[in-house]
């Protein structure tokens, strides 16, 4: 794979070490509520498959898809939902994975959105955090990293749907 420059924020090493942490404390906390797992496409699906693979209780999973970037590297300021779930989360406890949390709209508004489904409970799990830029309050309970306001890809984070492959996490310019 052709990498644009860079340089290496997060290495392979960290981010393994930090998911078993996170899948540990998640463990501790909903392991006795069988959570159903809402992996938000495209961007969570390798943090979020490593991480179910260390959980040791019961629990389902769900995916939804949403778009808020187009291809370009700020936010448009609207979230669509491409793909909705695909069972009702009445009375069950979520627990949300998602890549990044930046400015935070994408999280508010799916929380909004799912609350009115009165799910009993829903937590949130980030990989990343950019909390210089965030302007949506959401309550992300584990969060893996928190990094500087800086573009980053790799580890499930695309630029123009590039790189997310990459075991490590880069910032490009
Ligand atoms: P928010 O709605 O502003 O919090 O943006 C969240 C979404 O923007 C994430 O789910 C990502 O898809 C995308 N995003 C934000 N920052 C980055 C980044 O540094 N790299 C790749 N995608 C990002």
């Amino acid at each position: 794979m052709i990498l644009p420059e860079h340089e290496v924020v997060i290495g392979e090493d960290e981010i393994k070490a930090r998911i078993k942490e996170l899948a540990d404390e998640i463990s501790a906390d909903l392991g006795d509520k069988n959570p159903l797992v809402v992996v938000i496409l495209k961007g969570a699906f390798i943090f979020a498959s490593d991480l179910v693979r260390h959980f040791d209780f019961p629990y389902e999973m769900d995916f939804m898809s949403t778009s808020s970037y187009g291809s370009a590297t700020k936010s448009s300021g609207i979230v669509k939902i491409l793909k909705d779930l695909d069972e009702p989360i009445k009375d069950r406890t979520l627990l949300i994975i998602e890549d990044i949390v930046d400015t935070g709209l994408t999280l508010h508004y799916l929380v909004q959105m799912l609350k009115l489904r009165e799910p009993e409970r829903i937590e949130i799990a980030a990989f990343l955090s950019k909390p210089a830029r965030r302007k949506y309050s959401s309550e992300v309970k584990y969060i893996g990293f928190e990094i500087d306001d800086r573009f980053v890809v790799g580890y499930g984070l695309d630029y123009q749907q590039k790189y997310r492959g990459l075991p490590y996490v880069i910032a490009i310019e």
